[in-house]
């Protein structure tokens, strides 16, 4: 009998990646074991940098596989299907990080919010990977995708608004056309007379434009073009270090602030030269999470009523079915190719591809 797909990559190589039999339906849990039905998973850029970063963050342990292959995690609705934990019921529902596959065995400890799974494995990442949250009834395919990415803009908001900016007036962000970029762009519009400079591939310029979140929407290659009236903070999204580097000799001393949030251009070639200017700072949302714990809860729900209609006319939901669509939706995220007005969402759920 032919077994549930599941996506596995190799790690030091991750155009090479192939479709498996992954985690079967068991009747053998051990005791304290649960087994969750992942329903779907969301996928966007931010999967393409758990992979690239899988060694550095821990990302490949939260799903060990075979040596040299990798199972990148994703964030997902899951349903309790099994449970010998008494932690967990059967038919609870949960968001949390799923491999790209069906099954998934988990360790349950109880956790005010869900349960907190404490596989050994696991031991030594942030917390924030291994909690599950309870969400019977809800259902909604764009807060799947954009819950952990609107969060991080969130955390941004708060963590730049905090230091009161250091007195920059604009903000200029890369990667400009991404999920997380722009929600942060939408909240920092939010604070007059602060201006925001977006910069984008030349391709994507006109779409960011039309998204009407930036004060200004520039191509890389026009970089040369940047100006700002006082003084800037960076928050790069691209993680292409040689951009970076540009951006500050261009803003020389007007930059007071440099935040490296991502690695959307992941296959940009290494700069060894260090950058002049502010020491670029790296920002983890998981440790901002637990160091703000409540507070980010409630202060999510309030941004996210606002955000929500901005997300419905910038993002369409395209849910796919089945392995062969969850390999084509890497690939074209991992070679850059996918478009930003998408967001995915994949379910390999059994019956529910054709
Ligand atoms: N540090 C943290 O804790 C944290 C948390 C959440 C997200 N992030 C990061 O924020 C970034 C945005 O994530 P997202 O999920 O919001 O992205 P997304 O919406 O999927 O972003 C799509 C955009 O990213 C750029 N891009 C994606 N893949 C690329 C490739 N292979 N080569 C070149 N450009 C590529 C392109 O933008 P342009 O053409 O505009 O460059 C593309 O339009 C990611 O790097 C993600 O890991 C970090």
């Amino acid at each position: 009998m032919r077994g549930v797909p599941e996506l596995r990559v190799r790690r030091d190589e991750l155009a090479s990646c192939e479709l498996v039999d992954g985690e079967p339906l068991r009747d053998d849990l051990a005791e304290g074991e649960a087994q969750l039905l992942v329903e779907r998973f969301a996928l966007s850029a931010n999967n393409i940098t758990y992979a690239v970063m899988g060694d550095a963050m821990g990302y490949w342990r939260m799903f060990p596989a075979t040596p040299g292959w990798g199972r990148i995690p994703a964030w997902g609705y899951a349903r309790v299907l099994a449970s010998r934990s008494p932690a967990l019921t059967e038919g609870q529902r949960m968001f949390g990080l799923v491999p790209m596959g069906t099954y998934l065995t988990v360790h349950p400890v109880a956790h005010s919010r869900g349960f907190v799974d404490a596989a050994p494995h696991r031991a030594g990442l942030s917390p924030v990977y291994s909690q599950y949250l309870s969400v019977d009834g809800e259902d909604d395919d764009a807060a799947l995708v954009l819950r952990p990415l609107f969060g991080t803009s969130v955390l941004l908001d708060l963590v730049l608004s905090e230091a009161g900016l250091r007195g920059a007036g604009t903000v200029v962000l890369t990667s400009a056309s991404s999920k997380t970029a722009y929600g942060l762009a939408h909240l920092l519009r939010r604070q007059p007379p602060l201006q925001t400079i977006g910069f984008t591939s030349a391709a994507r310029r006109a779409w960011v434009e039309g998204l009407g979140l930036y004060d200004a929407v520039l191509a890389y290659d026009r970089l040369s073009d940047l100006d700002v009236p006082g003084r800037a903070a960076l928050v790069d999204f691209a993680g292409d270090r040689a951009l970076v580097r540009r951006v500050h000799e261009q803003l020389g001393d007007a930059l007071v602030r440099s935040i490296l949030v991502g690695f959307t251009h992941w296959q940009a070639e290494a700069d060894k030269e260090p950058a002049p200017g502010p020491v670029p700072e790296f920002f983890f949302a998981p440790d901002e999470m637990v160091r703000r714990g409540r507070e980010l809860g409630q202060r999510y729900a309030s941004a996210w009523k606002h955000f929500a209609p901005v997300a419905e006319r910038a993002m369409r939901v395209e849910r796919v079915t089945g392995g062969d669509e969850l390999v084509r939706i890497y690939r074209d995220l991992l070679d850059g190719d996918a478009d930003p007005a998408v967001g995915h969402v994949v379910s390999l759920e059994p019956g529910s591809s054709t």
